[in-house]
């Protein structure tokens, strides 16, 4: 047997330990060439790109507006979007911002506004493409469902659109506020105590957040953990350097294999038994 063999043969029992494979982005929806699974991928003419990062991240003249990393689209307008707030419900207690963080980049494509191929730093000797971030550069496959314009098909629920009333929360402080941290100890506790108490590390002198899974047997932050993004809620009534819940949190974009529970790749956690919902909330 080879060393590759070898590699892939653990790779392979530690995913089945921890309940979600995890074998890369190429056989995910987020492969958007058209060696993808579809349904939106390019329509494999010549001149597409057989690039899977690219739609996302660029090694050059990345976007540093977004947070996230070396990231290759423009960003919506976060006035665009409404939020979940206490409109919908009348028990919540987190601080809420505008959309931010690493939700925009998800959103840059998952609210419909833009062209999902429309990027920065296109393949090659690239220059940016087009001034309107609703303009597609390739030619799209329709047959498995996709839409022509390279936007997000209005009719599946993965197109979250603007109106984020109806999506969990984003952008909201976690458990209701009260946490924040330093070095690696948690300072103040939840305001509200159904939800279990994050991990806190400084991470090259940023202060990070997350709650610690069982799955990868490691205090540290891995990509099982539930990841909070820091923001500054101090403008909205919360902490300044506090743990926020984002699209990222619950999804990791690059996780391959469908999570058996849901069918829904992406995971951080298996869902089995709501295993992502109980991974914060106490109930
Ligand atoms: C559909 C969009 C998308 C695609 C395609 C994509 N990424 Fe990412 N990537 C993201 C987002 C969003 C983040 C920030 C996520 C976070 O905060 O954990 C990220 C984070 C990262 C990070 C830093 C965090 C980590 O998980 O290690 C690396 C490295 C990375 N991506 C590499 C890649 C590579 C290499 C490819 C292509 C094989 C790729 N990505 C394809 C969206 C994407
Ligand atoms: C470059 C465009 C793009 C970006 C950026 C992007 N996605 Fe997606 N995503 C897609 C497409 C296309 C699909 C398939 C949509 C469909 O089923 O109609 C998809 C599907 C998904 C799915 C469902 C997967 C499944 O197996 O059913 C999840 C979950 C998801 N994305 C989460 C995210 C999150 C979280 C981020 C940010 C961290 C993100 N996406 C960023 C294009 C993108
Ligand atoms: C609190 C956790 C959590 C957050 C935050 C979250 N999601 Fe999800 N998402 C889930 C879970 C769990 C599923 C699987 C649902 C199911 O059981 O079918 C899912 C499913 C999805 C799907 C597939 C929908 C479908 O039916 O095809 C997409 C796309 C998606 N999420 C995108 C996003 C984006 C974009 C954001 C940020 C705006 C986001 N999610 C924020 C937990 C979350
Ligand atoms: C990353 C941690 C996290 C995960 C994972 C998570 N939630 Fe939440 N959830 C929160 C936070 C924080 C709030 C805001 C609570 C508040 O401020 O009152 C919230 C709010 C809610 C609310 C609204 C509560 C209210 O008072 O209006 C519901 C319902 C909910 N979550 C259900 C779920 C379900 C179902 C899942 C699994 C699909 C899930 N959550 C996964 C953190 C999480």
């Amino acid at each position: 047997m080879t060393n590759r063999t070898n590699k892939a043969l653990v790779l392979t029992a530690l995913a089945l330990a921890s309940g979600v494979a995890m074998a890369g982005i190429s056989n995910t929806k987020h492969n958007l060439t058209n060696a993808g699974p579809g349904p939106n991928r390019l329509d494999g003419t010549a001149t597409n790109t057989q690039e899977i990062c690219v739609f996302c991240h660029t090694p050059h003249g990345s976007n540093t507006d977004a947070t996230a990393p070396l990231w290759n689209k423009n960003l919506p307008d976060p006035a665009g979007y409404q939020v979940y707030g206490t409109g919908n419900s009348s028990t919540i207690d987190g601080a809420t911002l505008t959309v931010g963080s690493v939700s925009a980049a998800c959103l840059s494509c998952h609210d419909g506004t833009q062209a999902m191929d429309n990027m920065i730093n296109t393949p090659g000797s690239g220059t940016s493409p087009s001034a309107d971030p609703a303009t597609a550069i390739y030619s799209w496959d329709t047959s498995l469902g996709g839409t022509a314009t390279g936007i997000m098909g209005t009719t599946t629920i993965a197109m979250l659109s603007q109106d984020l009333t109806n999506d969990h929360p984003v952008g909201i402080e976690y458990c209701g506020g009260g946490i924040t941290g330093s070095a690696s100890a948690i300072a103040g506790s939840c305001t509200d105590t159904d939800f279990l108490t994050p991990t806190t590390r400084n991470i090259n002198g940023q202060q990070v957040f997350y709650v610690n899974t069982a799955i990868g047997g490691s205090d540290e932050r891995q990509k099982t953990d539930i990841i909070l993004y820091t923001r500054d809620f101090s403008g909205v009534g919360g902490d300044p350097v506090a743990p926020s819940v984002e699209c990222a949190s619950c999804h990791d974009p690059h996780v391959e294999s469908k999570d058996p529970a849901t069918q829904v790749s992406f995971l951080r956690v298996s869902q089995a038994g709501s295993g992502v919902c109980l991974a914060c909330h106490n109930k």
